[in-house]
This record gives C-alpha cells, sequence and structure tokens, in this order.
C-alpha cells in the first residue's frame, strides 16, 4: 500500500557518487532530511529481538544497518523489551512465550510475516513477528523495503506468506571456479578445487538472497563433479554452509549419479543395488553430521551425457528414490531434473521431438516418487529459449512434487551483454493455465518450489550487468508471490537501485518492461526459438546451427517454409501432452497465437497470422523493429546523464550501445538468411539493401584479404577482411553529399588477441581504438563482429576514408563493413 509519503520520496535526494552495483538494491541510501525525519517519527528508536536465533540476529543488524544509511539514526540495542516505544522482533511462539502482553494470536507458517503498530497503554511498537526466525529476516527487510520504496509505516498490518516453501537458487559452480553459463566473474564459491578462504562475497549474496525470500543455494555444477562429495570437500561445504545460515539460506550440493562408483569404489551405481543404498545412507548422514541444516541434493541424471539409471534399465524414480531415502530423516530433499531428452536424435525422423521427451520419461512415474522427491521442471519444453510454451509435464505428476525452474543467469538472452528483463516471460508461465481435468490450474498453483539457476559471480556487480540483477530481483519475489505484476517488481527494483528520481525510474522501467519483446524481435520470433548457435556458445547469431543435429532444437526452416509440426494431427503429437483445452489453444492455426505459431506448426512463408502480416514479413519486420527500439534505449539513457551516478551510467550506456550494434548483427543475418532461403523480397524493401554501407572487400586494401566467414550470414556480403601482416589498411574515396556524417565501422573482436584500429579522413586523424572486450568467441563470427561509430564527421566529396588494422595474436583485425550516414 502506498500512500502520501510516495509523493515525498520522489523529493529524496539522488545519490550520485560512483556505484559499482555491488549493493545492488539494498543500498539504503541517505533519505533527504523532511523524509527522513518523517521517517524517523514514524519509526521507534530501540530495537529489541524477542529470540536467540542467529537469523533473528540478522535480522536485527540488517534494520540498525538500513535505518542508520536511510534516516541516519543508530537504533538503540534492548536486551530485553523496553517500557518505551520500539521496534520488536521475535517468532510468533516467542511473542506468545516472552511478550504475551502483545496477545499474539495470529497463526504463521514458516517464512512467514506480519508487521504490525500496535500500542500498549499509549507506547507505540512495531511488531516484526515471523513464523520461525527466517520469517522475522524477511520481516526485517520487508520493513526497510518500505522505508526504501516510500509507503506508508504509520499503521502497519502487513501479513505475507511465501506463495510456496522451497525458493532455491542453484550456482553452477565448477570445483576450479569458473561458472556453467555464467558471465559475471568467477566463482565466489570455489577456487583451485577448494571452497575459497574468503567467504565475504557469499555473505553479501546470502544477504542478497534473504532480502528475497529465497532459503536455499546450491553452489555447484549440475554437471556435477563426484569429488564434491569426498571427504576433504564436506568440510568445506559446511564452511560455505557456515557463511549461508546466519541469513536463512540452506546449502545444498549437485550431485553425480555415478558416485558410488566413481568416488566410492563400487562397482556398481545401480540404484536397486543395496551397495549403493548403503553407500548414499553413509554419505548422506557423514554430510549431516557436518551440516546438521543442509538442504539436499540437485540431481542431473540420464541428461546430456550425464549417467543415470538407464544404465541399469532403472526408473528415474529408482533413481530419485534411492538417494532421496537417507535425506529423509534430516528433513533434506532431492530436487530430480525433469530436463531428461536424448540429445543424438534422428533428425530424418519427423516423428522424433526433443520437446516431448520431459513428459514422455517421467508422466508414467507420477506418484512413484518419495515425498521429499521434487521433480525440477524448467518453464518450457526444449531449454530456456526466447520463447517457448509452458512444460506440459507440469500437468502430468498430480501424485508428486514438483517445481519450477527458471534460469536467471541470460545464457539464451544475450550472456550480459544485452538488457532482458526475464519477469514478464516468467510471469506468463506461472499463470498459464494447464486446465488439468477442466479446473482452472495455473502452473502457480501447481509447483510447491521455485528454483532459478542464478550464476552470479565475482564481478562487482554480479551479474557483468547492472541491468541483469532485475532479473535475480524479479525471480526472488515472483517466488515469494506469483500474484506481482511484472510492472510492480520492475518499479520496486528500479527504485531501489537507481533511487527515486521519476524520470529515471520511467525510462528504465519501460526499457525492462519491453526489453523481452524487443530481444525476442531480434533473435527468434513466433516460436522459432533463439536461432543461435546452439552447438556452440549459445550467444551470437547462427541461424542453422539448431538444424541437421541430434539435439533438437529445429525449426526446419527450407526454401518452402517453417516451423515445427508439434500437432496431434500431423506432426509429432506433442500438443497432445497437453490438456485437452490447452491443446484446442495450440492444434489448429486458426486458434494457435502468433508468438508460438513456429513452434507449433510448419507453415508456408506466405502464410498469414492473426496479425494480417506473412510470417516471412514478420520476421523481417521484426527484426527491423527490435534493432530500432535497442538503439531508442540507448538514446533514451542517454537522456538521464547526470541523473544516475557517473559509474553505472557509463558502464549501462556501453551496454546498450553495444548491444545496439548487435542487434544490427543479428536482424541481417537473419533476415537475409530467410531472405536467401525463402527468395522473397522485404516488402518493405530493407533487406538487403543497406544505403551507405561499404563491405570491406569492396575497398581499396593494402595487407587485407578477404575471407568468408562462417556460417554465412554472421558478415555482411558472407565476408570479411582479415589481415595477415603486421599492419594492414582499407580505404574508400567518400562520393557522397557533404555535411556531417556518422561513420560506423563494423569489425570483428576475439579473444585471440587484442587488434588496434585508426581510421583517417584525408590526412586527418580521427579515431583509433582496440578490440579488447571479452566476446565467447575466437572465431570471425556474429558473437564476435562489433560495431565503432564515429560521430559528426565533416565529409566531402573526393575524401578518403581509410582504415588501419593492427593485428594481434591470433586475432586479424579484421573488418566486416563501415556505413556512412549522414548525422543531420
Ligand atoms: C543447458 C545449458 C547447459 C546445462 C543444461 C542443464 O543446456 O546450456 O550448460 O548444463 O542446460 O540445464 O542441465
Amino acid at each position: 500500500m502506498r500512500s502520501v509519503v510516495l509523493v515525498a520520496v520522489l523529493l529524496t535526494a539522488t545519490s550520485l557518487h560512483a556505484e559499482t552495483g555491488r549493493d545492488a538494491w539494498l543500498r539504503y541510501t541517505e533519505l533527504d532530511e523532511a523524509f527522513a525525519q518523517h521517517y524517523r517519527d514514524a519509526l521507534p528508536s530501540s530495537i529489541a529481538v524477542l529470540g536467540q536465533d542467529v537469523v533473528e540476529q540478522t535480522a536485527r543488524q540488517e534494520l540498525i544497518r538500513g535505518i542508520r544509511g536511510m534516516l541516519r539514526r543508530t537504533l538503540r540495542t534492548e536486551q530485553r523489551l523496553p517500557a518505551d516505544a520500539a521496534i520488536v522482533l521475535g517468532t510468533s511462539d516467542e511473542f506468545r512465550r516472552l511478550a504475551p502482553q502483545f496477545a499474539i494470536t495470529l497463526g504463521l507458517t514458516a517464512d512467514a510475516y506480519w508487521l504490525k503498530t500496535t500500542d500498549i497503554k499509549g507506547t507505540r511498537y512495531i511488531l516484526i513477528v515471523g513464523g520461525n526466525p527466517q520469517g522475522v529476516l524477511y520481516g526485517a527487510f520487508a520493513l526497510l523495503r518500505k522505508v526504501a520504496l516510500g509507503d506508508a509505516v504509520n499503521e502497519l498490518d502487513d501479513k505475507q506468506t511465501p506463495a510456496v516453501p522451497i525458493r532455491w537458487v542453484n550456482e553452477w559452480n565448477n570445483l576450479n571456479g569458473t561458472i556453467e553459463r555464467g558471465y559475471g566473474g568467477s566463482s565466489m564459491f570455489w577456487e583451485n578445487e577448494h571452497a575459497r578462504e574468503d567467504m565475504s562475497r557469499v555473505s553479501e549474496y546470502a544477504r542478497m538472497l534473504a532480502s528475497l525470500g529465497i532459503n536455499g543455494c546450491s553452489i555447484n555444477n549440475v554437471n556435477a563433479d563426484p569429488r564434491v562429495l569426498s571427504p576433504d570437500l564436506i568440510p568445506q561445504v559446511a564452511r560455505i554452509a557456515d557463511t549461508l545460515r546466519p541469513w536463512g539460506v540452506k546449502v545444498a550440493i549437485a550431485v553425480d549419479f555415478g558416485s558410488p562408483k566413481t568416488l566410492g569404489g563400487l562397482d556398481t551405481f545401480d540404484p536397486l543395488d543395496p551397495s549403493v543404498s548403503a553407500w548414499w545412507k553413509s554419505k548422506v548422514d557423514d554430510i549431516y553430521r557436518a551440516i546438521p541444516d543442509f538442504g539436499g541434493f540437485v540431481l542431473k541424471a540420464d541428461s546430456e551425457g550425464r549417467v543415470g539409471p538407464s544404465t541399469y534399465g532403472r526408473t528415474h524414480a529408482d533413481a530419485a528414490n534411492v538417494v532421496a531415502r537417507p535425506l529423509k530423516p534430516h528433513g533434506g530433499v532431492i530436487f530430480y531434473r525433469g530436463f531428461v531428452y536424448d540429445h543424438h536424435m534422428d533428425w530424418e525422423n519427423l516423428k522424433n521431438d526433443r520437446a516431448r521427451a520431459a513428459y514422455d520419461n517421467f508422466h508414467d512415474l507420477n506418484g512413484k516418487f518419495d515425498d521429499n522427491v521434487i521433480i525440477q521442471i524448467k518453464n518450457g519444453p526444449i531449454d530456456f529459449q526466447v520463447r517457448e510454451p509452458v512444460s506440459p509435464l507440469f500437468g502430468a505428476l498430480d501424485k508428486t512434487r514438483e517445481a519450477i525452474e527458471l534460469q536467471i543467469t541470460q545464457e539464451y538472452f544475450g550472456q550480459a551483454r544485452h538488457l532482458v528483463f526475464l519477469v514478464p516471460m516468467w510471469k506468463e508461465t506461472l499463470d498459464f493455465d494447464m486446465h488439468i481435468r477442466d479446473r482452472s490450474t495455473p502452473v502457480k498453483k501447481i509447483v510447491g518450489a521455485v528454483v532459478g539457476v542464478s550464476n552470479v559471480g565475482m564481478d562487482e556487480n554480479w551479474y557483468g550487468n547492472h541491468m541483469s540483477q532485475a532479473n535475480l530481483y524479479g525471480f526472488g519475489r515472483l517466488a515469494w508471490n506469483a500474484d506481482l505484476s511484472p510492472r510492480q517488481i520492475a518499479e520496486e527494483w528500479t527504485r531501489l537501485t537507481f533511487g527515486a528520481d521519476p524520470v529515471v525510474a520511467k525510462t528504465i522501467v519501460d526499457m525492462q518492461l519491453t526489453s523481452w519483446r524487443t530481444f525476442e524481435n531480434y533473435t527468434g520470433p513466433l516460436g522459432l526459438q533463439t536461432l543461435t548457435d546452439i552447438v556452440g556458445n549459445h550467444y551470437g547469431v547462427a541461424v542453422e546451427a539448431s538444424e541437421r543435429n541430434g539435439w533438437g532444437q529445429w525449426h526446419k526452416a527450407d526454401s518452402k517454409g517453417v516451423g515445427f509440426d508439434r500437432t496431434v494431427a500431423t506432426g509429432t503429437g506433442f500438443i497432445g501432452q497437453y490438456s485437452p483445452a490447452a491443446m484446442k489453444l495450440y492444434e489448429t492455426l486458426e486458434n494457435c497465437p502468433d508468438d508460438l505459431v513456429l513452434f507449433m506448426h510448419h507453415v508456408p512463408y506466405t502464410h498469414k497470422l492473426h496479425s494480417g502480416k506473412t510470417v516471412i514479413q514478420y520476421i523481417y519486420d521484426s527484426h527491423y523493429d527490435g534493432a530500432e527500439t535497442v538503439e531508442r534505449y540507448a538514446k533514451e539513457w542517454k537522456a538521464l546523464n547526470g541523473r544516475v551516478d557517473e559509474r553505472r551510467y557509463q558502464e549501462v550506456l556501453a551496454q546498450l550501445e553495444y548491444q545496439a550494434g548487435q542487434a544490427i548483427v543479428w536482424r541481417d543475418a537473419v533476415n537475409n538468411w530467410f531472405f536467401k532461403e525463402s527468395g522473397i523480397a522485404d516488402s518493405k524493401g530493407r533487406v538487403g539493401h543497406h544505403p551507405g554501407r561499404i563491405e570491406a572487400e569492396s575497398m581499396r586494401l593494402t595487407g587485407y584479404t578477404p575471407m568468408p566467414v562462417t556460417p554465412w550470414e554472421a558478415a555482411s556480403g558472407a565476408t570479411a577482411v582479415e589481415c595477415g601482416e603486421a599492419k594492414c589498411a582499407a580505404a574508400v574515396t567518400y562520393v557522397g553529399d557533404a555535411g556531417r556524417h556518422n561513420l560506423v565501422v563494423q569489425y570483428f573482436d576475439h579473444q585471440d588477441g587484442v587488434s588496434r584500429f585508426r581510421v583517417w579522413v584525408g590526412s586527418q586523424f580521427v579515431d583509433e581504438w582496440t578490440a579488447a572486450d571479452r566476446l565467447p568467441t575466437r572465431k570471425v563470427d556474429s558473437s564476435s563482429s562489433s560495431r565503432r561509430t564515429i560521430r559528426g564527421l565533416e565529409l566531402r566529396g573526393g575524401d578518403e576514408i581509410r582504415i588501419e588494422g593492427i593485428p594481434d595474436g591470433r586475432e586479424t583485425a579484421a573488418l566486416d563493413y563501415i556505413e556512412i550516414v549522414s548525422a543531420q
């Protein structure tokens, strides 16, 4: 509930000192004096904690820290309940036992909290009552959030219960310190096959998790190294657990199903073999001796080369249960991943379909899992693509516990280099009605746990991109309350992270809320999935990378049409895995939403969408729209200069400008590919026509040699020029109108060196830069394709534009094209 106070918060001084992003949304920046005074009046100046639990002590410390930061007041700590006004913290039990005068009768479940103002004989108290110590901590964070957001705290009566009891993150960290699909630096948990000595980042991260109500963290890659269970690593996991514990976050680990054999020295890992179950039991007991509140395991079995029960002809239930049983008496759970599919499928067989795999593998096992097994199901049936339908498996396991797995790290979403706010996408999944047995059954009501693959790293700003923090924030908020709207979440995050300036807030919220659609527009619209290099880095564009191989991320584009026929009538039957009502939505072209049409159907390029556009024209248009929107984001961000602290302003600007360039790489690659394949021209005449573009291979080259690029669509004209000498040059004579122009240089920046570029117009030196970015490729391709824009050059006909490239290491100072566009 916002109030008048909200108006006042807008007047809060914006703090413009350089920020690193490390404090994320927990900055607790000083409020301006009038406003701080308002809260100092409204909040008692003492604090008392009823219980002894470490998590409650954390709650007290956090309140002291937050109030000191925002209100310049250090709360007085009281050892016992003071006679004058105080903030009082405790579990509902503790209130009943130790402070009966407050007459707390309200029942609170674990992790729930109640913020309540109350008066006893004219003395004012703010009570933070938790269903357990974690609930107290979550209540403390909620109170601080209210102050930071300018919400009223005068008359509090706010009871919050989390939607699901288990809200975990998974961190795909390797023991050597790398992170699988992590884009924010190296692991905060592991280094050189050991837990890090310095756990300070882990503690900071645990605080961020706790502020969102996240209560578990699995600290190693799902592609698990068996050594994580070795006797010398268990004490190290215990050390991590000790760091997480004060924040109410339980530690968990991902395990390898072959461990009884590879680590334990048995000659089998057959889940039905008694020696195997004895091994798991003794291992689990060892862990609980070291970590009494250990959360449990995550297990990826029979998937992408991981061993599993199929080795012995056993079922996933056999596998999950053998690990679950010893966890049970300790209160531990096992998340058994539903991400099981065959990655050697025959592409020629038209009935083969990876999207079917999770359901086909698990639905017969409904009810066969022990009650501390939770099947962890990715939101969609493929793999975190830019748009997928909801996994039908959610509707098939009504006698088995289910978790939804969302990916916070932006693996297929531009890997921290593109702004994509994923909350609107998650929200669509959570709200999707599976219509089980003809009753309204949204996914959010089916799942009993929410898991996010987070993969933060040691970078100051955690994800390598300030904006990406909004995804962790949004994940946590939705895990707590799936009814929150993406707008509410974006507004909260933006105000907490960037301050209360309404212009800043509006700009960022608008960007965030449109960013998923924007990214989809230039990477894979209409349910094509992300048209990236799926067998490589999952980053740059490579339209055919998903076709003609066993991985099954096919979109089946050829000269006549595009899309995967998954209908019951003529296709793979995937759509039949849904309830009749959901089936109806997808089975016919008449009903199928445009956004998923190519996921569900194979159609000619001339097929008309509900929007009235043909498929091919939609592909062209959406790519132009997407690229233009990112360009607009960069412009809008520039308007915030002086309103956002300089460091974050510059870092976000650089990111958005880079993204704008990459969106053009995507636009051209996808559009050229579909144009070549379909032979159908863009009705707006843009595809294949680039006014002002001059291919490097058509320039006067000294030392540079033209090279074909693979895949061909990754470079304009399918060709780049590369330099095999110490120094090369590409020159062209400008023939256009006189006036102010921007010169775009499209060059390639991969990881094998730091090439240099220098640009002259006639004899005037105008720019130089190095290709020193950390892009995920060692090749001249769409991932390394980068853009430099030299603004405001006064050009005259006859000017020579000359680019000099100086290679370094194996990097060849390669150029794709230049573009000269009027700056008027
Ligand atoms: C994706 C990802 C892998 C990961 C897998 C999983 O395929 O690219 O790195 O191991 O998902 O979720 O298990």
